[in-house]
């Protein structure tokens, strides 16, 4: 059965996720060689961004247009939603217009809330806690490069608990993999999603251990999105997490370096390393376009 929304990883089966994913490379393929898919005729998309986007509000508006269908994006601010309607309220009107709504905002509780009250699908366009689409894109693009079976590859994350590092514990899990994680102490991922992924994940504070033998290197920005005054102690915080070429070498040699991007050069990352041989984060950042079109083909049909 379809999942009715897509707030976390976990709305996907083992199976539903790895589907979703050859779905998507299939259709990267079909746009490659111009293949007309409608798939998504008449339908439309509501986005909602409480927060900035560059990848998530193209491949999501590029995407609908490219099976069929339209994507409204609406600006909290242009909308009652900047003056206080409930969200509730926002939830039953928006959904009994359109075909699915992707939101971006920050508490997790607020897209579990538009959840409950929406009558159509309600996709993560990222929230503090979790950002599912990302790891969609990071995953096909790990099978693109070193095929199906991604079950015991070790992944190494250096840097914050934050969003993308949640859901890449729950990938963890979900496929097998052995994700280890590297955070200056106080910048631990959340405990209680520590204590679900349990089974699939190691932490510390020691990156050159994360990192040593790894088949994928992932990091991103020190401060997300929220957390910009905190930049300059994050920075001081986050001294010795930089993924350099030093560090990188401690990894396997045919390893693989992931960022979600928006990246920060010379901070989270070195300027050789994210433009270097190993980086696929351009790759990825396209493959969000391709996955999401297979989440939009499995939410919305
Ligand atoms: N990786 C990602 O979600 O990018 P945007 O913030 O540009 O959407
Ligand atoms: N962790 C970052 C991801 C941006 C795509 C943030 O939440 O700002």
């Amino acid at each position: 059965m379809a999942p009715k929304h897509f707030l976390t990883l976990d709305d996907l089966s083992r199976t539903q996720l790895l589907a979703l994913l050859a779905r998507a490379i299939e259709l990267k393929a079909e746009r490659r060689n111009g293949v007309l898919n409608e798939s998504l005729k008449n339908k439309t998309l509501a986005m909602i961004f409480d927060k900035s986007s560059t990848r998530t509000r193209v491949s999501f508006e590029a995407g609908m247009r490219q099976l069929g269908g339209a994507a409204i994006n609406l600006n909290p601010e242009d909308t009652q939603m900047g003056r206080g309607e409930p969200l509730q309220d926002t939830a039953r009107v928006i959904s009994s217009m359109v075909d699915g709504i992707m939101l971006r905002t920050g508490p997790h509780s607020i897209i579990e809330t538009m959840a409950e009250y929406s009558s159509v699908p309600v996709i993560n366009g990222l929230t503090d806690l979790f950002h599912p689409c990302q790891l969609l894109a990071d995953l096909q693009t790990l099978i693109e490069l070193r095929g199906e079976n991604l079950s015991g590859c070790t992944v190494a994350w250096v840097g914050d608990g934050n969003n993308v590092c949640h859901s890449w514990m729950n990938a963890a899990r979900i496929l097998g993999l052995q994700l280890k994680i590297a955070t200056p102490e106080g910048f631990a991922p959340a405990a209680d999603v520590v204590q679900r992924n349990q089974s699939a994940i190691s932490l510390s504070d020691d990156p050159q251990m994360a990192v040593s033998d790894a088949d994928v290197v992932v990091t991103d920005t020190w401060a997300s999105m929220g957390q910009e005054d905190e930049k300059a102690a994050r920075q001081q915080a986050f001294a010795g997490y930089c993924v350099n070429e030093e560090l990188m070498s401690l990894a396997k040699d045919e390893a693989v370096f992931l960022h979600c991007l928006p990246a920060y050069r010379e901070m989270e990352v070195s300027d050789a390393v994210i433009e270097g041989p190993q980086s696929a984060v351009f790759q990825a950042a396209e493959n969000r376009l391709h996955a999401q079109k297979a989440l939009l083909e499995i939410l919305l049909t």
